[in-house]
C-alpha cells in the first residue's frame, strides 16, 4: 500500500456538518454507520454525539482512509470499527458483526479533497501522473484500461451520460485516434486538441469525472445501496446522503419517493438541502452538495 501521506497533509472539510448531524438525529447508545468515512470529517462529530455503548461502523473503499482513520480515532473511547469495504456491502459487516439493523446510516457521496489533491492518484487534470483514478487500490481497472480499451461509443456514452458533455463525441473521437493515453497530460491534450478554448477548464473537470465515476462503478454501487439499505435501519433510523452529481440526485430522490409511497420511509427533505452561502465561500468544493434525508417508518 502506498504511504498515507497525503492524508495528514491535504486537508478535507466536511460539508454540511451541522446539518448531517441533525439529519442523523442521534440516539448515544445507537449503532451508526459511515459509508464513506474518507479523513473521518463527519464520523469525529457523529462518534461524539455517541455514549460509550454506541457504536460506529466506518467504511470507506479507500484503504489509505482506514489507515488514517485508525490512528486519528485512536484517543476515542467510544467504541468504533472501520472496514476498507465498499458502502453497498454494509449488510455483509452487519452480518459478520452480528448486527441486525443500525439506527443511522450515512453517505458523503464522490472523491474527498484529499484523493482529488494526491499528486499520484490521477483523480486531477491539474497534476500529471498514470491514469489510475481508483478508490480502491487493489481494483484491477484503472482509467488507463477505459481510455484504451472503450470502443468509440462506450467512450463518448461514458463521457456524456456521466457528465453531460455536449463535446462527448469529439473527445472521444480524438482520444481513440492519440491512443495509447498513457498519462494525465495525454488526456488533457486529447481533450485541449477537441474543444474550444473557452470553458475548457470546466470541460476537463467534467472529463475527469465522468472517466472516475466510470472506473469505480459509482452509480451502480449507488443503485444496490438504495435497494436494499432500508432492511437494515431500525424504525425511526434515519438515512442521510449528500451527493454532488445530479444523476446521482435524482437516484437518490426517485428511490426514497418510491419507498415513501411504499410506506417505508417519511422522507424529511422534499427539496435537497444545500450549503449556506458563508460555507460556499468557505469551501468550493461543496457548491454542488445536496443533502436528502428520510427516516425509517415504524411498523414498515
Ligand atoms: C467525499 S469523501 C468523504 C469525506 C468524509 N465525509 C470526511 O468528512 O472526511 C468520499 C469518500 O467515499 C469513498 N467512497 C467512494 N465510493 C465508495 C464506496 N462505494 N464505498 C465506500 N467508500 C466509498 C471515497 O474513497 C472517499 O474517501
Amino acid at each position: 500500500m502506498r504511504n498515507i501521506g497525503d492524508y495528514h497533509s491535504i486537508p478535507h472539510l466536511p460539508i454540511m456538518i451541522d446539518e448531517v448531524i441533525l439529519a442523523l438525529n442521534i440516539k448515544p447508545d445507537g449503532i451508526y454507520v459511515d459509508g464513506t468515512l474518507g479523513k473521518g470529517g463527519h464520523s469525529k462529530s457523529i462518534i461524539k454525539n455517541l455514549s460509550g455503548k454506541g457504536l460506529l461502523i466506518g467504511i470507506d473503499r479507500d484503504e489509505q482512509s482506514i489507515s488514517f482513520c485508525n490512528q486519528y480515532f485512536k484517543e476515542e473511547k467510544t467504541p468504533h470499527l472501520f472496514y476498507h469495504e465498499s458502502y453497498s456491502n454494509f449488510h455483509k459487516i452487519l452480518d459478520k458483526l452480528k448486527i441486525k439493523k443500525v439506527d443511522g446510516i450515512f453517505l458523503d457521496l464522490g472523491l474527498s479533497s484529499v484523493q482529488l489533491e494526491s499528486a499520484d492518484r490521477g483523480f486531477s487534470y491539474k497534476s500529471n501522473s498514470d491514469l489510475d483514478m481508483r478508490f480502491d487500490l487493489k481494483q484491477k481497472r484503472k482509467a488507463f484500461d477505459i481510455l484504451n480499451n472503450f470502443d468509440f461509443k462506450n467512450l463518448s456514452d461514458t463521457i456524456f451520460n456521466y457528465s453531460n458533455e455536449r463535446r462527448s463525441r469529439p473527445i472521444a473521437r480524438r482520444i481513440i485516434n492519440l491512443r495509447p493515453i498513457k498519462s494525465v497530460n495525454d488526456l488533457v491534450e486529447a481533450i485541449r486538441r477537441s474543444t474550444p478554448p473557452k470553458n475548457r477548464v470546466k470541460t476537463l473537470a467534467r472529463v475527469f469525472q465522468a472517466i472516475r465515476i466510470e472506473v469505480n462503478n459509482e452509480i451502480n454501487l449507488l443503485k444496490e445501496f438504495l435497494s436494499s439499505f432500508t432492511n437494515k435501519l431500525n424504525n425511526g433510523g434515519r438515512i442521510a446522503i449528500i451527493s454532488f452529481h445530479s444523476i446521482e440526485d435524482r437516484l437518490i430522490k426517485h428511490n426514497f419517493k418510491q419507498m415513501g409511497l411504499n410506506g417505508s420511509l417519511d422522507i424529511h427533505t422534499k427539496k435537497p438541502i444545500i450549503p449556506t452561502r458563508y460555507e460556499m465561500s468557505k469551501n468550493l468544493r461543496c457548491k454542488s452538495a445536496k443533502l436528502r434525508i428520510a427516516e425509517k417508518r415504524p411498523y414498515a
